[in-house]
């Protein structure tokens, strides 16, 4: 027990004096990879403080929209791949580790997708065609250059079944397996991964285990699963977070975080997710901080970040990436989901581009893992 408090307190020592001169990449360069969602204005690098700051501080990217169906492909057989040249170009000169997201989603597919010139459902088999030439379109065009794909994104609901969304209502749910398989044909080298939110909770949980158990049984390549990670200062528990990695990586897949944030400001009354659908108004007491964040919230959100990093570093044996959603505060979702036009506080840098102390908190983890992995993460867990 006096070692392991010795090795902490050395650890946060250690931290203390070297938390300025070290980079998040650099802190956990044995562990896993460190990456940010950009818009472009990071990697088009107009923003040439932001741009700076990603290629200091992170080794992966991720294109926060960019590479959505609706931006890249409009109209049917009209492709912009202007911007996901432009984001894929500043990963390969910059030697990042570059992520596509994403091919198949029930969000941000234009509608066109999936009617006829009547406006009809069409096919299974003609969407099948759409769906195919698409991924090919698009991972084949970045083959060995964007080394992991999220395939499908968010396919199941809540209580753990396959959302209805057109994509299953006309091809059936055989839609997930086919989309693996056209990624794997379209780009053999790549990682391909499964990603969802709120894999934390139970039902949905079981249905991504049975949906990845089912893909794995039928042979097709899945490499990995992402927990976006979007998650508030006290959900969910740590302990939840915990199990979730842990079964997944039992799994034999990498496990990702994949869009982390912390949201700090109320809720309007809706359970913890990222369901882009949900909207609601703005109201009294839904935007508290408008004018800077109260200290004891800095620290809680500095705190939930220590914790949450104690946990991913206990699993650093199966975690191969934790990419935050988002650069700056400024430019998170965060400020506008799920009420538009909110000031909040859900990362490492600050609106001027400054680390925050959330920023020293984890890099503070970092270096005091030798701490961390004696006591695997059960000082956090028992928070
Ligand atoms: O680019 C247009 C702009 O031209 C237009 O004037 C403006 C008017 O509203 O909209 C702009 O597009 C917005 C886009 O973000 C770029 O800012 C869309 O309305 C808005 O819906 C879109 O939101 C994105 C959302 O996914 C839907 O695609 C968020 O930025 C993005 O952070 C969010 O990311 C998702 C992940 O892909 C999947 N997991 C959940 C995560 C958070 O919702």
């Amino acid at each position: 027990m006096k070692l392991l408090y010795l090795t902490g307190f050395l650890g946060i020592a250690l931290a203390t004096t070297s938390c300025a001169q070290t980079t998040l990449k650099e802190a956990f360069k044995n562990d896993f990879l460190i990456g940010a969602a950009l818009s472009p204005a990071q990697f088009c690098e107009s923003n040439q403080v932001e741009a700076a700051l990603v290629k200091a501080q992170f080794n992966s990217i991720s294109p926060e929209n960019i590479l959505k169906w609706e931006v890249i492909h409009p109209e049917p057989g009209k492709y912009d791949f202007a911007l996901a040249d432009r984001y894929v170009e500043f990963g390969v000169t910059n030697q990042l580790a570059i992520i596509g997201h994403n091919l198949i989603w029930h969000s941000q597919t234009p509608d066109w997708v999936f009617r006829d010139a009547k406006s009809n459902y069409v096919d299974r088999d003609t969407l099948l065609a759409r769906m195919r030439e698409h991924i090919f379109a698009v991972a084949g065009r970045y083959q060995g250059k964007i080394i992991g794909w999220d395939v499908v994104n968010e396919a199941l609901a809540d209580n753990g079944t396959l959302r209805d969304s057109p994509w299953r209502k006309i091809i059936g749910d055989d839609y997930i397996a086919k989309a693996f398989e056209f990624a794997h044909e379209a780009d053999p080298q790549a990682e391909l991964y499964y990603n969802d939110f709120s894999l934390e909770n139970e039902p949905k949980q079981a249905g991504a285990v049975a949906l990845i158990k089912n893909l794995q049984a039928a042979g097709v390549k899945i490499c990995g699963v992402g927990l976006q990670g979007h998650y508030s200062l006290e959900k969910p528990t740590l302990q939840k977070i915990d199990k979730a990695i842990a079964t997944f990586a039992k799994l034999g897949l990498k496990v990702m975080v994949t869009e982390l944030d912390v949201n700090v400001l109320p809720s309007p009354g809706h359970a913890l997710s990222a369901e882009v659908s949900e909207r609601y108004r703005m109201s009294a007491g839904l935007n508290p901080y408008t004018n800077g964040l109260p200290a004891d919230v800095q620290q809680q959100l500095a705190q939930r970040y220590a914790d949450l990093f104690s946990v991913f570093l206990k699993h650093r044996g199966s975690i191969s990436r934790v990419t935050f959603w988002g650069v700056t505060d400024g430019n998170s979702w965060l400020n506008d989901w799920p009420v538009q036009g909110r000031t909040n506080y859900p990362l490492l840098f600050n609106r001027e581009s400054k680390p925050k102390p959330a920023f020293d908190a984890v890099l503070k983890t970092a270096l005091g893992k030798t701490a961390i992995k004696l006591s695997a993460g059960e000082s956090a867990l028992a928070r």
